[in-house]
């Protein structure tokens, strides 16, 4: 039971030595995206790298008007980042807002990888999968000029209590276990490679663009696109330099997406 608690006095220590000047562990909070934003204003802009986690979430989000199950056994956290040392403006750090969701997705793969027996794939822009079936998801928001980067990991959600939409489509990772997940670990895991994959992207613009291929799990796929203006159906091509989403249609037109949503039609 020890590896399904996060263990506060244990994870500090680690996630200090990684560069986060805070952490802090709550025992309820309605969103830890909402908290880090509240924090950001709250401290007039002067936002620290800083880590938030808790065992409670009561209203989690997800991307548009989505809540976000967050049952005991989910892990679920937010890093408030902001990329001042990068001399970003703030049209930048909005601009770039796409991309590091879809980096945040290949962290978290690959710290999901970790622990389970087969490897997990993203559904674009920001869903994780294991097996067909959702893992995880991620929300990544603007505060003022900082990143607020939120994920949420069926670590050992009891996905049979789960509303009835999520118990169709979602899975956890302790179902795919090799090994019993320790929370504890995985979220210092996540954050480690979390820095790790944006030292990648930061210093090597083609790096998303190369990673994404082994991890797209729409690749091929026939998938409809749908915004509040248009509905485009093509095939799977994964992602441009960019991160937009590229689908060829069936008069091999190829489309380029950012904004809207995805899904699988055969
Ligand atoms: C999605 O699947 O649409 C994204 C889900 C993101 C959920 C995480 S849990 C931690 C953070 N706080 C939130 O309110 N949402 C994100």
């Amino acid at each position: 039971m020890v590896n399904r608690i996060l263990n506060r006095e244990w994870i500090e220590p680690r996630i200090r030595d990684l560069g986060f000047q805070e952490f802090h562990w709550l025992e309820e909070v309605d969103s830890t995206n909402d908290y880090a934003k509240r924090w950001m204003a709250a401290s007039d802009g002067q936002a620290l790298q800083m880590l938030i986690a808790t065992g409670n979430q009561t209203a989690g989000r997800g991307r548009g008007t989505n809540t976000w199950w967050s049952p005991e056994g989910c892990l679920t956290f937010s890093i408030l980042w902001k990329p001042d040392r990068l001399g970003m403006e703030f049209s930048q750090v909005m601009e770039r807002l796409p991309q590091v969701a879809l980096i945040t997705g290949i962290a978290m793969a690959k710290s999901i990888d970790l622990w389970t027996s087969i490897p997990s794939r993203i559904k674009w822009p920001n869903d994780l999968y294991i097996a067909g079936k959702k893992v995880g998801g991620i929300l990544v928001e603007s505060a003022g000029n900082a990143w607020v980067i939120g994920v949420g990991l069926n670590v050992f959600s009891p996905i049979d209590q789960a509303p009835e939409e999520v118990q169709e489509r979602a899975t956890s990772m302790h179902y795919w276990s090799n090994r019993e997940p320790s929370m504890s670990d995985l979220l210092t895991q996540c954050c480690e490679l979390w820095l790790s994959e944006m030292e990648n992207w930061l210093s090597d613009s083609n790096y998303l663009y190369r990673a994404w291929p082994e991890r797209c799990f729409l690749s091929g796929e026939l998938c409809e696109f749908q915004t509040a203006q248009q509905s485009i159906q093509g095939r799977c091509q994964g992602i441009d330099p960019w991160g937009r989403l590229l689908l060829v249609d069936a008069s091999a037109k190829q489309h380029a997406l950012s904004t809207g949503t995805v899904r699988i039609v055969s």
